[in-house]
């Protein structure tokens, strides 16, 4: 007797669809999972700027625990409305977004671009793998004298031979399969960064020396910025440290076509537990509400779980109807919603 194919899922998705727009735009990426015919059980995390200001709580262990059973969880935004003073700047930020980093070991910060026709880096298809768990966002350093005329603050980039070479890996092997280039630039300032920029390099070319069919090449992130805005499609995979990362990451969003594109996920390629997937925009609250937040981004972040959950050909077709939609969108003048866009998408798979 022949099996029937197994149905996809269950998949048991923590879903902290945050603040602002977080949560509109999640409901949209969780409509095109289905749409796609994925099955998820979902359990909804109140988690972020509202929860901090009603009860004190950014992430109690107890709920850390729960996410850590999880399958995947996704992630709308999180943080308080610009120039609200009721949530001090970096709460949510290191007790909530770099706590489940570190604490769930979400080593990649993996962020594809495919630059919409008519953007500064049209043509332009390509991924920055971002270490997500060093540099100095470790926290490193202190204050010294704090408040005196001699007060001395430093703060020091960490970085592992552990933790970069599993970074350099991980983008090798993207490149390998990704059906680019097969291409790994190293980014970084190694001229003045002498320390962790010799740990970089060294692990990248032996790294490199292990994946003969990918060609390599190195930029300092100064010259990166010029590359991204001049020549972003000669890129393929993008490797980095933390903060190069996010600071390359915004500027790459915005010539790919703008920030409400960009997607991300927050890998744990080891699997020892859940990964986080999350566009790379903020709460936007100035919008929230308006229908006006574009869901694209949340929805290629849910594609990318859909990929790393297994479930292969339904994140390659959610993640070309986001592209198909992506590419309509910025050819036209038609009116759309936040809603709108999550219909169009799921009516093109
Ligand atoms: C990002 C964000 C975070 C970061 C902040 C909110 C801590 O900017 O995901 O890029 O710096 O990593
Ligand atoms: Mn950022």
């Amino acid at each position: 007797m022949s099996e029937q194919p197994k149905a996809p899922g269950p998949y048991a998705v923590a879903v902290i669809g945050g603040d602002g727009i977080g949560p509109e735009v999640v409901a949209e990426a969780l409509k095109v999972v289905e749409a796609a015919g994925v099955k998820l059980e979902t359990t909804s995390y109140d988690l972020g700027a509202d929860r901090y200001l009603r009860t004190g709580e950014v992430l109690p262990d107890a709920v850390l625990d729960e996410l850590r059973g999880a399958d995947a969880i996704l992630l709308g935004a999180v943080g308080p409305a610009i120039g609200s003073t009721a949530v001090p700047s970096g709460v949510l930020e290191r007790g909530l977004l770099l706590r489940m980093r570190f604490e769930l070991d979400l080593y990649v910060n993996l962020r594809p671009f495919t630059a919409s026709p008519g953007a500064i880096a049209a043509g332009a298809d390509f991924a920055v793998v971002r270490e997500n768990t060093e540099g100095p966002y470790a926290g490193e350093g202190g204050l010294l004298r704090r408040g005196t005329p001699h007060e001395v603050a430093t703060q020091g980039s960490v970085n592992t031979r552990f933790g970069v070479e599993r970074c350099v890996r991980f983008a090798f092997e993207l490149a390998e399969r990704r059906g680019g280039r097969r291409d790994v630039t190293l980014v970084h300032k190694t001229n003045v960064l002498t320390y962790s920029g010799d740990l970089w390099k060294r692990t990248f070319e032996e790294v490199a020396a292990g994946h003969p069919s990918v060609t390599t090449g190195y930029q300092h992130v100064d010259a990166a910025c010029i590359f991204l805005v001049e020549r972003a499609a000669e890129y393929d995979v993008v490797v980095t440290d933390n903060l190069f990362g996010d600071i390359l990451t915004d500027l790459a969003g915005a010539v790919a076509g703008g920030i409400g594109l960009a997607a991300s996920a927050n890998l744990n390629p080891a699997r020892t537990g859940p990964s986080l997937f999350e566009p790379v925009h903020g709460a936007a609250h100035d919008i929230a509400g308006t229908g006006r937040a574009n869901p694209l981004a949340a929805i290629r972040s849910a594609a990318m779980m859909l990929e790393h959950l297994g479930e292969t050909p339904a994140a390659d077709r959610v993640t070309r109807a986001v592209l198909a939609e992506q590419t309509e969108m910025s050819g036209s003048n038609r009116p759309w919603s936040t809603a709108s866009v999550g219909d169009a998408v799921a009516g093109r798979l």
